[in-house]
């Protein structure tokens, strides 16, 4: 039996991954915390105080009181479950919500065995989803499982994450939250709880479905307005236009919004979008323009590889025996994580087409198994060796800090690629080396 609702006085996270850790340790600081997971790596880690993900420093997770655990039963009678588990998508662009179903079930078999007597539990999913997924899959897997009905036995909420990770301005603690809850009640209680962390305040959505639209929106926005740059980055290139000098032009007119041409990866911008297709598949619209986008995203790697071989050609030397150097191979500047970087995917390709190829990555931690044909270094700034190429694929701070000391890099006459535009081309092409930038 089920006692009325009230409002929760507990946490447990669900999946401690880049998302998940950072949100129970500030959940922690408000609330008695507990924080699960599968991967009993990741939980011993936790308990010796460090982060895979090079995200939360090891004295913050040792100092916070966060209970980590492997042990599942922890849900049965947790009041205010927050579930953050990945949600990728397959080979052919569909969602792949195993890990969501997973998680779900879980969540369900351990409500059976809740104490009597306690309020049902509002599980709230913050995981990146299509609209409708909460209600219409989570929903329905967590009553096969625990034998309650939603809306009565649980209560549904979904908050999007929206933080940036490697921005330390936009964090969790200074962002807007986005809530929503199954009921105008459960709503409240939800903002109410995240209030408590989310400092810089929280938006209330009038149902479930708003708050999974406005996440996977503001991803689809960002691939979109990137698209349209590389897109025009490639036409210009092409007419012999510096597309950046055309994006400087155009950003003196008052309504001109700029983005910076580039390789899109990660986990969220190039993955998110689809959830979206796929849902508006589902009730017969083809996404039309999200879909373009993502195919113009999709194809920078391929076109800066041929362009930097293409570039050589012209220069008169062999694109077989050149040497290249690739700075940066994480996802995005500043993190670590390498899940689906394109500058990975663009130092396979170039060593596919020429002779040597070495990668010096300084943030992220790049495992063994997931290099193919080329080598990783140690800082190539503290060495003599030189390159034909130079590829800045990554601008992590660390290395723009060293920008005087690329072209000591390169051979006189190589050249240089600057896929972020963080160098001055003015100074590199005065010092007798090439320069590219998309
Ligand atoms: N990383 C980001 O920048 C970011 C930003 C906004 C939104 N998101 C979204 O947040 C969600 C989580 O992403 P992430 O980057 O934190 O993932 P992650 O891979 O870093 O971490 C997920 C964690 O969940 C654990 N897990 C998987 N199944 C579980 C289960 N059934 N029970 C308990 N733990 C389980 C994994 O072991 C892992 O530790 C995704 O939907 C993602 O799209 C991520």
């Amino acid at each position: 039996m089920i006692s009325e609702l009230s409002t929760p006085q507990n946490i447990t996270v669900v999946g401690l991954g880049y998302v998940g850790l950072p949100l129970a340790l500030a959940f922690a600081k408000e609330f008695p915390t507990i924080g699960l997971d599968v991967d009993e790596s990741r939980i011993s880690e936790l308990l010796s105080g460090s982060d895979r993900n090079r995200e939360v420093p090891e004295a913050e997770i040792t100092a916070s009181r966060v209970a980590f655990t492997l042990d599942a039963s922890c849900v049965a009678d947790a009041e205010f479950i927050v579930v953050t588990v990945p949600t990728p998508v397959s080979e052919d662009h569909k969602p792949d919500l195993r890990l969501l179903e997973s998680a779900s079930a879980a969540i369900g078999v351990q409500l059976r065995g809740r104490s009597e007597g306690l309020a049902a539990p509002i599980i709230v999913f913050e995981s990146t989803t299509y609209p409708g997924c909460t209600e219409g899959f989570c929903g329905p897997i967590i009553e096969r499982e625990s034998g309650l009905k939603s809306g009565e036995g649980f209560f549904l909420g979904y908050s999007p994450e929206r933080a940036n990770f490697g921005d330390q301005e936009h964090t969790l603690e200074t962002v807007i939250k986005v809530v929503s809850g199954q009921t105008p009640e459960i709503a409240a209680m939800v903002a109410g709880v995240y209030g408590r962390i989310a400092k810089g305040g929280t938006h209330l959505t009038a149902d479930i479905k708003t708050a999974e639209a406005s996440k996977v929106i503001e991803n689809v926005q960002r691939d979109l307005n990137i698209a349209l740059f590389n897109e025009l980055a490639m036409i210009f290139d092409r007419m012999d236009i510096r597309s950046a000098d055309a994006f400087d032009a155009a950003d003196t007119k008052w309504n001109f919004h700029r983005y910076q041409p580039g390789l899109v990866g990660g986990h969220c911008i190039p993955v998110d979008p689809y959830y979206l297709t796929h849902a508006a598949s589902e009730i017969g619209f083809d996404a039309r323009v999200v879909l373009a986008g993502r195919e113009v995203n999709e194809s920078v790697t391929e076109f800066a590889a041929g362009k930097i071989s293409s570039l050589l050609e012209e220069a008169g030397a062999v694109p077989a025996e050149a040497c290249v150097l690739i700075l940066g191979l994480t996802f995005k500047p500043n993190v670590s994580d390498i899940r689906n970087s394109k500058a990975m995917m663009l130092a396979e390709l170039l060593a596919q087409r020429h002779s040597g190829v070495d990668a010096y990555e300084p943030v992220g931690l790049i495992p063994h198994d997931t290099v193919t044909g080329y080598n990783i270094i140690d800082d190539p700034f503290a060495s003599e060796k030189t390159y034909d190429v130079v590829v800045l694929a990554v601008p992590h701070d660390t290395v723009v800090a060293q920008k005087a000391n690329i072209g000591d890099l390169v051979e006189p006459g190589g050249l240089v690629v600057d896929l972020g535009s963080a160098l001055d081309r003015v100074e590199i092409e005065s010092d007798d080396r090439a320069y590219w930038s998309l």
